[in-house]
């Protein structure tokens, strides 16, 4: 065999091997283990492999920070826009040029410079004790109506949910208004915050609060799955989407962006993409009871039960912008 002959032969070999394209690496700090099903049918369609580093927002941030331009990330996936968008400003993504995901992706629901993309969405809204409210608020404004002194369970204004609704109420009301909002909330609060959103649920059953200010599939887990403290009580608890006549619904999401140095930039888009057909939003959405990003994909039948809303369509990258602003505020009130 020639020289040139042994050479297209191993070359022709090399080729036949799996390439580096045929993988895609994703930073996930959203671990339901129901979502590996996405990810190996992505894989049976494509051929290509997907490979999971899992971690908490803040630890694959840094990591990707580190690694710098020899990361191997392609995709880094999260919960909340305030998060997402500190990944941005982090100089983490690039923009994506998809057709596809700017077609099934609505403009509010990404950033815009498509960095990155919503991949699922919930409401953060109220829940009460049907025994003790009548009229529940129907705003978030009205949350800070004196009516309510000592009523409200609300976690920890330092949680990235609680800085996104406050950035929320920063574009609706200015940042004076918003002050004064949190003021009155926090002047209504039944006891300091403690513990996560399923703990304010639970705190409408035990009778420390009236009304809770959680995120939807905390409430719909409840529901759907057995929830100690909170399952056995869950029919006694009513809901209400708030702002409905104005602003709509204060939602947030999941999402992902595309890294700034991914070494697979063709198979990261083609698995973005894949995530939005409307067959793999439904299933996303619905392992956590979420609702999709795309507007046609079906919304599961658990969160279907508790009604459509209209949702705030305030561009998510706000919640992000304002998120300094809104820090300031609770520290300057000194809400816990
Ligand atoms: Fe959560």
């Amino acid at each position: 065999m020639s020289v040139r002959a042994a050479l297209a032969a191993g070359l022709a070999a090399f080729a036949a091997l799996p390439a580096a394209a045929d993988e895609v690496n994703i930073y996930s700090s959203r671990h339901y283990d129901t979502d590996e099903r996405l990810y190996s049918d992505f894989t049976e369609t494509t051929g290509i492999t997907v490979n999971r580093i899992e971690g908490t927002p803040e630890e694959l941030m840094a990591r990707m920070q580190a690694e710098g331009a020899n990361s191997p990330a392609d995709i880094y996936l999260t919960v909340d826009a305030g998060r997402i968008w500190l990944a941005d400003e982090a100089g983490l993504f690039q923009p994506v040029t998809s057709e596809v995901l700017e077609t099934r992706i609505p403009a509010n629901l990404r950033s815009p410079d498509d960095e990155w993309f919503a991949l699922s969405q919930r409401a953060r809204i109220f829940f009460y004790a049907k025994d003790r409210v009548e009229n529940p608020p129907k705003t978030y404004q009205e949350l800070a109506d004196p009516a309510w002194k000592g009523k409200i369970c609300i976690r920890s204004a330092s949680n990235v949910y609680n800085l996104s609704l406050m950035s929320a109420m920063i574009a609706h009301e200015g940042e004076a208004g918003a002050k004064e909002w949190a003021s009155g909330l926090l002047a209504n609060l039944a006891r300091p915050p403690e513990g996560g959103d399923t703990d304010q649920l639970k705190g409408l059953i035990s009778g420390a609060c009236d009304i809770a200010v959680v995120n939807t599939y905390y409430f719909l887990r409840g529901k759907a799955t057995t929830v100690e403290g909170l399952s056995e009580g869950i029919d006694s608890i009513g809901w209400v989407f708030p702002n409905q006549e104005t602003t709509g619904a204060h939602v947030n999401v999941s999402g992902a962006g595309l890294a700034k140095h991914a070494p697979h930039p063709d198979a990261a888009i083609a698995f973005l993409e894949y995530l939005t057909t409307p067959e793999a939003q439904s299933y996303f959405a619905d392992q956590n009871f979420e609702y999709p990003a795309v507007p046609d994909a079906a919304v599961g039948a658990v969160p279907a039960s508790l009604g459509a809303f209209k949702a705030d369509d305030l561009n998510l990258s706000v919640l992000g912008e304002n998120q300094p602003a809104a820090q300031r505020i609770f520290n300057e009130i000194g809400f816990p």
